[in-house]
């Protein structure tokens, strides 16, 4: 990754750590953006309670400081900071490029502002292949037949006990392909993240942050 693109997440990046005030609950994404907002956030030294959703993020995020707890006794949460692989103008984001994409999924979810920081490279004009899946092991063969054009990732299994694969086949209509690989038994999750999900959109671009528009 160039010099310069992480200088774009860094400043999309120290833009969403702003976004943090005291008291909240806040959901910590996956990923080389992710990594530069956990030390924009401890820079802050806010009274903030945090979940990870990675043992990665978990990791960083102690060891700088922050607080961060088990997400099974947290109904709300205020904000979720979280990068993607690919932004299409219609604010549909694909996301999973490490894998993380089933808890990223239920922690944006969960949260009142989903606030996605991506650099230049990631906004798109429409979305492509691959779409990251997380699917069970319990009848992984049948489950990719039914899918079709799925490559298994090596990469280990997620934290959940789920299998990391890709999704190859046409893209066409996101919604119309979001509903079909969530109607597939066998698919734990998928990296298809609706509009109505995100709040906003920070990209770096050169020394600036452009803030997307989701159409309503
Ligand atoms: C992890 C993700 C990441 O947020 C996504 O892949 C973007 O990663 P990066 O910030 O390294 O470009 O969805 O599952």
């Amino acid at each position: 990754m160039s010099g310069s693109a992480d200088a774009e997440k860094q400043a999309a990046a120290e833009a969403a750590a702003e976004l943090a005030e005291d008291g909240m609950a806040v959901g910590l994404g996956t990923g080389s953006t992710v990594a530069f907002l956990l030390p924009a956030l401890a820079a802050r030294n806010l009274s903030i309670h945090c979940v990870a959703t990675s043992p990665a993020t978990e990791r960083q995020a102690v060891d700088l400081g922050i607080e961060v707890g088990p997400f099974d006794g947290i109904g709300r949460l205020d904000i979720a900071i979280d990068g993607a692989d690919q932004i299409a103008p219609d604010g549909w984001v694909i996301k999973g490029g490490g894998g993380a994409h089933f808890r990223e999924k239920i922690v944006a979810a969960a949260a009142d502002r989903f606030v996605v920081i991506a650099d230049s490279s990631k906004p798109v004009d429409s979305l492509t292949p691959p779409v990251p899946l997380e699917l069970a092991k319990f009848g992984l063969a049948a489950t990719l037949r039914e899918l079709g054009q799925v490559e298994l990732r090596d990469a280990p299994e997620s934290p959940d006990g789920g299998v990391i694969a890709d999704y190859g086949g046409p893209l066409g209509d996101p919604a119309e392909l979001a509903a079909r690989l969530a109607a597939t038994p066998g698919v734990v999750e998928h990296g298809m993240f609706p509009p109505e999900l995100v709040s906003a959109v920070l990209v770096g671009r050169g020394d600036t942050v452009e803030r997307l528009t989701i159409p309503a």
